[in-house]
């Protein structure tokens, strides 16, 4: 059995998470964190092999931070901070960091299929569009896959266009341009439960990873070296 805390654990994407560690076999959610909750993730640490983080971009360095320091893994879905510094404290740490920008397998899909073009098709946009309440421009998925695509040969066009509307969730549309074609790939998450099933791989495989910092599902999934 995985003891897991949640931090954020009241949010949108907390609560979706809260519910699937729950009812899980193999993982016990042991406490949810969050201020609307009253609950301090520095008072839980001690409960849990385990914390998963979806917070804000402001708060989610310290928390992972917080998580590191205490020797817990900790899983990490909050996007639009910079990874750098996260990755230092890992390494410096007796516990393992795992960030993935979209758990979604759709996505991750079209981002390994989106660097199998680039080298044939390398000129490209990447119009991301998601809920009116996110915080941070352009999404963290959006730049993870300009990266990719930038290492296999494509030349991602500026900038990367980001709609925020009300009724989305998350969706996201590469768009290649050549001679006299083009060829869009698109993904599109309907709801927060396509996260689910990446979040519970990561909270299994996070604490027998063999690298203290690793960042991106395809690892998990596929063993891919790409990035
Ligand atoms: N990686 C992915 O696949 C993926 C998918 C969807 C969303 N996200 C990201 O997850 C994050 C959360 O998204 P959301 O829609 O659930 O946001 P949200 O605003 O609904 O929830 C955030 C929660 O964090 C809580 N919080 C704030 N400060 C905190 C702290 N210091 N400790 C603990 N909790 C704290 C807030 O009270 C709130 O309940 C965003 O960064 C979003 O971009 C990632």
């Amino acid at each position: 059995m995985i003891s897991v805390a949640v931090s954020g654990a009241a949010g949108r994407m907390g609560q979706a998470v809260c519910e699937t560690v729950d009812g899980a076999e193999d993982t016990e959610l042991v406490a949810k964190a969050d201020p609307t909750l009253g609950v301090a993730l520095a008072d839980v640490l001690g409960k849990a092999d385990v914390v998963v983080d979806f917070t804000r971009p402001d708060t989610a360095l310290a928390n992972a931070q917080a998580c590191l320091e205490a020797g817990v893994h900790v899983v990490v879905g909050t996007t639009g901070f910079d990874l750098e510094e996260l990755r230092r404290a890992a390494e410096a740490s007796r516990a393992n960091c795992f960030v993935a920008p979209n758990f979604a397998i759709g996505a991750v899909l079209l981002m390994e299929v989106a660097q199998k073009i680039a080298p044939h098709m390398p000129e490209c946009e990447i119009v991301e569009l998601h809920h009116d309440r996110k915080l941070d421009a352009p999404s963290g998925t959006a730049k993870r896959t300009a990266e990719l695509i930038s290492n296999a040969g494509g030349n991602v066009h500026q900038p990367i266009h980001s709609v925020r509307l009300p009724g989305l969730v998350a969706h996201q549309e590469v768009i290649f341009g050549g001679e006299g074609q083009t060829l869009a790939l698109r993904h599109d998450s309907i709801d927060r439960y396509s996260f689910m099933p990446g979040v519970l791989l990561a909270v299994r495989k996070v604490g027998a990873l063999p690298d203290r910092f690793t960042v991106g599902l395809e690892k998990l999934l596929f063993g891919s070296q790409t990035g």
